[in-house]
C-alpha cells in the first residue's frame, strides 16, 4: 500500500527516483509524485495514473523523494497524491501507512490557521514539522517532535529545501541502500537494486537524518545499524524478454519450486520438531497465503494432526483457542500484511510459538517470529502471487509430510515436472482464453486438499481478469451454486486418483447444464471437454495443478485487455486493516 523512495547522493536523483518508483508500483499505482531540491527551493511534480506511463522528468537534483500511491484517505486526484508540503513549500513529505489520529491533528492545525489542500492523513505531517520549526526548533528536532505526535503506522520521508532528508519507520517497511557516497531510502529493495545490494533494514521506531552524514536513532536513542548484502540478482527485478512480470514469474517456478524445497536441513528439522510437539497447530494468512494454509491444513489433518487454517483478518475468532501450547505458522509473501502481523501479536500474547513463512526475511513478520522459513523466490513484482504461492505450497507440504514421517519423494518429482507442465499448460492456455474470454462467471471445483486449491485458482482468475470466479468444494455445488451454471459457463475441475470418481459425477452434473469443463487431472475423465494432464503425485500434485490455471489467468487477462501486473484496485502488500 504505497511505495516511497528517496535519493541522497551526487547523481541525477529525479531519474533514479522515477525508475525506483516504477519498481515499487506493485505497492500502488493510482498516482505518483516527487519532490526535488532545485536550487534553494523544492520542485513538486504530481500526476494521477501509473508512473510507467508518466512523462520522464528533466530535473537536475541530487536530493529527491518520491511516492507511488494506493488511495486510502481521499480519492485519486493530483491534490491527494504525495508529496504533501507545508504552505511555503519548504518541507515535502511522502508517507506509507495510516496516521490514525490525523483528524484531531488536522483540527488543531486548522485552529492555528494552517490550510489543507488534500483529504489525506499525510498532510498533517509537513504542517506539524513547519509548526515546530516556527517555534524555533531545527528541522531534525521538529521531525522528531512530529513523530511523537503521530499515532498509527508509517514509513515517512521528509525533505527540507536545504537538502536535509529525514526518515522514520513504525509498522511500515523502510530500508536504506548504501553505495559509494549515495543513499537510497525505500519501502523495498527492488527500487534501488540497480545501484546497490548493500542494505540496512530499519527496525520499528528507527528514525534518522541524512545531511553531512547518516544518523539513526531508535525511539530517540542512538542506534547502530549495519548494512548487509542482499543475495538478489538485478535480473530478477527486470522484465528481460518477457512482456509482463506475471508470465516471467510463472516461468521462474521451474527454479523457485526446487529452491523452496531445498531448505537448510536443520531449519526444517527444527520446524518439524515444533509441529510434532504442539497439540494445536494454527495456520494463518490472507488471500493466496490463506489458500496455501488451508491446503496445508488438509495435509496435516489427513496425517492425523490437529490443524486449523485461519484467515488473518478473522484471527480474533481463533484467539480463545490459543495457549502457550499453540504453534502458529504465519504465512505472508511480503511479511508486512497488517492482519497477519496482528494475528502474530495475538498469538504471542497467548504465549504461542510462531513460525514465519515469508519471502522477505527482513520483514516485520520475520522479526516477530521464533523461526523464519524463507520462500527464497526473489522479489515477486506482479501483484498476483504465483511463484510465492507454489513456494508456500511446497514448503508447507514438505512440513506436513515430514512431520507425519511420510516420504517426500513426490515433492521432488513435482519439482522436476514443473517445466513439462508449464509447456503443456501453454499449449492450451491461449486457446482456452479465447473460448472463455466473454464469460461472466467461472467456477473451479475441488475435493479434499484440492478444494483450497480451487479457491486459489478462482482468486487468480478473478483478480486479473475481473471475471466473477468462485472456488467451490465440489460436493457443495448442488447446495446452491449449480443454479448459476448455464450454457457455456467455464468450469475448471481439479481431480486426482483419490477424488476422481466423485468429482467426475460433479463434472457431469455441470456439463449436463451446459458448462464447458476443463479437467486438470492425472487422468482424462469422460466428463472433461478439455484435459490438461499432470503427473499423479498425491499431496504434491497441487504444486503442478495450479500452474495451468496461472497461465490461463494470464492469457485471459490479455484477451480481455487487462494489465496482468497491475489489476485494478489492488496493491501487493496490504499494510492496512
Ligand atoms: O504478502 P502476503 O502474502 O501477506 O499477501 C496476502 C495477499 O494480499 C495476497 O496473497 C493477495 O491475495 C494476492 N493478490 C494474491 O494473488
Amino acid at each position: 500500500m504505497c511505495g516511497i523512495v528517496g535519493y541522497f547522493g551526487p547523481k541525477n536523483g529525479a531519474k533514479i527516483i522515477q525508475e525506483g518508483l516504477a519498481k515499487l508500483s506493485y505497492r500502488g499505482y493510482d498516482s505518483w509524485g516527487i519532490a526535488a531540491k532545485t536550487g534553494e527551493t523544492l520542485t513538486i511534480y504530481k500526476q494521477t495514473g501509473d508512473i510507467e506511463r508518466g512523462e520522464k522528468l528533466e530535473l537536475p537534483s541530487t536530493r529527491v523523494i518520491g511516492h507511488t500511491r494506493w488511495a486510502t484517505h481521499g480519492s485519486v486526484t493530483v491534490a491527494n497524491a504525495h508529496p504533501h508540503t507545508n504552505e511555503s513549500g519548504t518541507i515535502a513529505v511522502v508517507h506509507n501507512g495510516i496516521i490514525e489520529n490525523y483528524a484531531l491533528l488536522r483540527e488543531a492545525l486548522i485552529d492555528e490557521d494552517y490550510l489543507f489542500k488534500s483529504q489525506t492523513d499525510t498532510e498533517v505531517i509537513p504542517h506539524l514539522i513547519d509548526y515546530y520549526m516556527k517555534r524555533g526548533q531545527t528541522f531534525a528536532e521538529s521531525f522528531s517532535r512530529t513523530l511523537s505526535d503521530l499515532k498509527g503506522s508509517y514509513a515517512i520521508l521528509a525533505l527540507h529545501a536545504d537538502g536535509t532528508l529525514a526518515f522514520a519507520r513504525k509498522g511500515s517497511p523502510l530500508c536504506i541502500g548504501i553505495a559509494d557516497g549515495e543513499y537510497f531510502i525505500s519501502s523495498d529493495i527492488p527500487s534501488f537494486l540497480a545501484h546497490t545490494k548493500n542494505v540496512i533494514h530499519l527496525e520499528d521506531g528507527d528514525s534518522g537524518i541524512l545531511d553531512t552524514e547518516l544518523t539513526i536513532t531508535n525511539y530517540g536513542k542512538p542506534a547502530h545499524r549495519i548494512a548487509t548484502p542482499v543475495p538478489w540478482d538485478i535480473t530478477i527485478a527486470r522484465l528481460g524478454n518477457h512482456k509482463h512480470f506475471m508470465i516471467k514469474e510463472i516461468e521462474e517456478q521451474q527454479r523457485t519450486i526446487p529452491a523452496a524445497l531445498n531448505q537448510e536441513h536443520a531449519l526444517i528439522e527444527q520446524a518439524v520438531r515444533l509441529i510434532k510437539q504442539t497439540p494445536n497447530l494454527v495456520l494463518a494468512g490472507c488471500g493466496t497465503s490463506y489458500n496455501t494454509c488451508a491446503a496445508a491444513a488438509a495435509h496435516f489433518i489427513a496425517a492425523g494432526k490437529h490443524a486449523t487454517p485461519v484467515i488473518g483478518s478473522e484471527f480474533d475468532s481463533a484467539a480463545p483457542l490459543l495457549s502457550e501450547k499453540t504453534l502458529l505458522i504465519a504465512v505472508s509473501q511480503s511479511g508486512e500484511t497488517a492482519d497477519v502481523l496482528d494475528a502474530v501479536k495475538t498469538a504471542r500474547e497467548k504465549g504461542a510459538r510462531v513460525i514465519a513463512l515469508t519471502n522477505v526475511p527482513s520483514s516485520s513478520l520475520a522479526r516477530a517470529s521464533d523461526l523464519v522459513i524463507p520462500l527464497g523466490t526473489g522479489p515477486e513484482l506482479c501483484v498476483l502471487a504465483t511463484k510465492t504461492c507454489t513456494a508456500q505450497l511446497a514448503i508447507l507440504t514438505l512440513l506436513a509430510l515430514k512431520s507425519a514421517g511420510k516420504d517426500t519423494g513426490t515433492l521432488t518429482q513435482a519439482a522436476a515436472s514443473v517445466r513439462a507442465v508449464l509447456e503443456e499448460g501453454k499449449k492450451h492456455a491461449k486457446k482456452l482464453a479465447e473460448q472463455f474470454k466473454d464469460a461472466t462467471s467461472l467456477f473451479v471445483l475441488g475435493r479434499g486438499h484440492l478444494r483450497a486449491l480451487a479457491s486459489e485458482a478462482a482468486l487468480k482468475i478473478k483478480e486479473v481478469t475481473y471475471i466473477h470466479a468462485e472456488g467451490i468444494a465440489a460436493g457443495e455445488l448442488k447446495h446452491g451454486s449449480i443454479a448459476l451454471i448455464e450454457e457455456g459457463t467455464p468450469v475448471i475441475v481439479f481431480g486426482n486418483n483419490e477424488t476422481r470418481d466423485l468429482i467426475t459425477s460433479n463434472a457431469m452434473e455441470v456439463r449436463a447444464r451446459g458448462a464447458i469443463v476443463l479437467g486438470i487431472d492425472s487422468e482424462r475423465s469422460p466428463a472433461y471437454d478439455y484435459h490438461i494432464p499432470i503427473p499423479e503425485l498425491g499431496e504434491a500434485g497441487q504444486l503442478l495443478q495450479i500452474l495451468p490455471v496461472q497461465l490461463l489467468a494470464y492469457e485471459l487477462a490479455l484477451a480481455r485487455g487487462c494489465n496482468p501486473d497491475k489489476p485494478r484496485n489492488l496493491a501487493k502488500s496490504v499494510t492496512v486493516r
